[in-house]
C-alpha cells in the first residue's frame, strides 16, 4: 500500500479525524515530566499536537528538548477539540524531527530595530505571513485586472540615462565610468513602447532616493505602472478606481482570515468595495481644507502629507484630486486646456493623485501626457535637466504623437492600507530605506 501523503494543517483540519501527516515548525512548546504539547505551523495554519511520553520513551529526550522553530514531520490521529488554539488536536503516533532550533532569537519583547536586524527570521511570523499572504493576492490582482481589459504586460529598464520622475531622488550609478541612475518610473520608456502596444502595464521595482524617515516611503518599492493610448482623462480615473476596487475585493473574498489576525477594522475596505470615490479638483480640495479643517493652503503650493491626511479624514474610500497648479507637478503632465492661455503660474494640468484614507497618503500619481515637444522641453528646462538625454523621448511626440495617459501605483502603500499597518515597511519582506539596508 502506498504510505499516506503529507497534508497541510489546513487540509488536516479540513479532514478532522482519522490519521493524517503534517509537516512544519514549533510555534509554541510546553511539556510536563510526561506529556508534550507543540502548536505546530506551516505555512497554511495553526494546529496542536500533544506527545504521551510512554509512547517515546527511546525519543523522549529529543521531543522534550524541543524548542521553537525546531522542524518536524508528524503522524497522528486528528480529532477536534474545543480548549486546542485552533479548535483541533492531533495525537501524535509518529515524529521525526528534521531541523533542530535553539534559542530561537525573536522574543516576545525586542524593538522595532532589533525585529528589523532579524527580519530574515520575523517574516516567519503569523504577522508576517498574513501580510505576505495578502500581498501575493493583491499582485495577482493587479496582474488579473490589467490583464482582464486586454493589456500587455511589459517591461523596461531599470538602469537608466535620465531620471524619469524627479531629479532630486534619484539614486546615480557608476556604469563603467559613467553615471547612470535607476529608475524611479518605466514612464518614458512605457511611453516610447506604447505606440506598438497600446495598452501597457507593468509591476517593476522602482527607485526613490528618499532620505525622510516616514511611514510613507521606501527606497526601494514595487510600483505598478500602466500607460494607454488615446486615453481620456476621466477614463484614466476611472482605470485607477476600478483597479483599486478589484484589489481590495479579491482581497476581502479571500483573506478574512488574514485581516482577523492583523486586527484590521475593515470599514473603509468594505466601503472602498463599493461606493464611488469622491473626485475633486485641487482647488475645491483647498476649499474643502479650509472650510471643514480650518487649513488655509495658498493656491499652487503643492499638498503636503498633513494636508493629505486631514482631506482624507473627511471620507471613508479613497479620493481622486485632480488639476493640480502647474508648478507642483512632473515636466510630462498635460496643461489642462482650459489653463492654456492663462500664465506659468496659474496654469492646471490633467494629473491626479488618488489619496488614500486614514491617513495612508498618495496611492496613485497620473496624468495625460504632453504631447507638444516645445511645451515639454522648457518644462525640462525649468527643471536644469540636460536635454540631451531627452532626445528618445521627443521621437515620440515626433513621429505620431496621440493623447495619451498612465499612472504609477505603490504597491507597498497599498498593502500597507489594506493590511492597516502602521508603516510601509512592512508591507515589504525586506524593506530598504535610508536608515535600513539589510537583511
Ligand atoms: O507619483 P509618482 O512619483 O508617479 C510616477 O512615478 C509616474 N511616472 C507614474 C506613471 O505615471 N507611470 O509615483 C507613483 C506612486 C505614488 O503615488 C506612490 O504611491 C508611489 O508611487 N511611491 C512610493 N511608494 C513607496 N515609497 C516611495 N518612496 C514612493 N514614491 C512614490
Ligand atoms: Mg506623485
Amino acid at each position: 500500500m502506498m504510505k499516506a501523503k503529507y497534508i497541510t494543517v489546513r487540509e488536516a483540519m479540513e479532514k478532522g479525524s482519522g490519521i493524517v501527516k503534517v509537516r512544519g515548525w514549533v510555534y509554541r512548546e510546553r511539556g510536563s515530566n510526561k506529556m508534550k504539547f507543540i502548536v505546530l505551523r506551516d505555512s497554511s495554519d495553526l494546529i496542536q499536537c500533544v506527545l504521551h511520553r510512554e509512547k517515546f520513551e527511546r525519543q523522549w529526550e529529543d521531543i522534550d528538548k524541543l524548542q521553537i522553530e525546531a522542524s518536524l514531520e508528524i503522524e497522528g490521529e486528528i480529532k477536534k477539540d474545543k480548549r486546542a488554539p485552533t479548535g483541533f488536536e492531533i495525537a501524535v503516533k509518529k515524529i521525526d524531527v528534521v531541523g533542530k532550533s535553539e534559542d530561537f532569537p525573536i522574543t516576545k519583547d525586542l524593538n522595532e530595530e532589533l525585529l528589523g536586524d532579524r527580519r530574515h527570521l520575523w517574516i516567519r511570523s503569523q504577522k508576517m505571513t498574513a501580510i505576505m499572504k495578502i500581498r501575493s493576492t493583491v499582485f495577482g490582482a493587479i496582474h488579473e485586472y490589467f490583464r482582464g481589459k486586454d493589456f500587455y504586460e511589459h517591461q523596461s529598464p531599470s538602469l537608466l540615462g535620465a531620471a524619469g520622475e524627479s531629479g532630486s531622488s534619484v539614486f546615480e550609478v557608476g556604469y563603467f565610468g559613467k553615471k547612470m541612475y535607476l529608475a524611479q518610473t518605466w514612464q518614458l520608456h512605457a511611453e516610447a513602447m506604447m505606440f506598438a502596444l497600446e495598452k501597457l502595464y507593468t509591476i517593476a521595482p522602482s527607485f526613490r532616493a528618499e532620505k525622510s524617515h516616514t511611514s510613507r516611503h521606501l527606497t526601494e518599492y514595487w510600483h505598478a505602472e500602466m500607460e494607454e493610448a488615446w486615453t481620456t482623462f476621466l477614463g484614466l480615473q476611472d482605470h485607477a478606481e476600478a483597479l483599486l476596487k478589484y484589489t481590495v475585493k479579491e482581497v476581502l473574498k479571500k483573506h478574512r482570515e488574514e485581516l482577523k489576525i492583523l486586527e484590521r477594522d475593515l470599514k473603509t475596505l468594505e466601503a472602498s468595495a463599493k461606493k464611488k470615490f469622491p473626485r475633486m479638483t485641487y482647488s475645491e480640495a483647498l476649499k474643502i481644507l479650509e472650510s471643514k479643517k480650518k487649513m488655509k493652503v495658498p493656491w499652487g503650493k503643492d499638498l503636503r502629507t498633513i494636508e493629505e491626511d486631514k482631506l482624507s479624514e473627511l471620507y471613508d474610500t479613497p479620493i481622486i484630486v485632480t488639476d493640480y497648479p502647474k508648478q507642483v507637478k512632473a515636466f510630462y503632465m498635460k496643461e489642462s486646456p482650459d489653463t492654456l492661455e492663462k500664465s506659468e503660474k496659474e496654469k492646471t494640468v490633467q494629473g491626479f493623485d488618488v489619496i488614500g484614507p486614514e491617513g495612508y497618503g498618495e496611492l496613485i500619481g497620473a496624468s495625460q501626457r504632453e504631447e507638444d515637444i516645445e511645451i515639454i522641453k522648457d518644462n525640462l528646462k525649468r527643471e536644469g535637466e540636460d536635454l540631451t538625454q531627452y532626445e528618445f523621448y521627443f521621437d515620440t511626440r515626433r513621429y505620431g504623437s496621440i493623447p495619451h495617459g498612465g499612472f504609477g501605483m505603490g504597491v507597498e502603500r497599498v498593502i500597507a492600507w489594506i493590511c492597516g499597518l502602521k508603516t510601509i515597511k512592512d508591507a515589504i519582506a525586506f524593506p530598504r530605506t535610508a536608515s535600513r539596508s539589510s537583511p
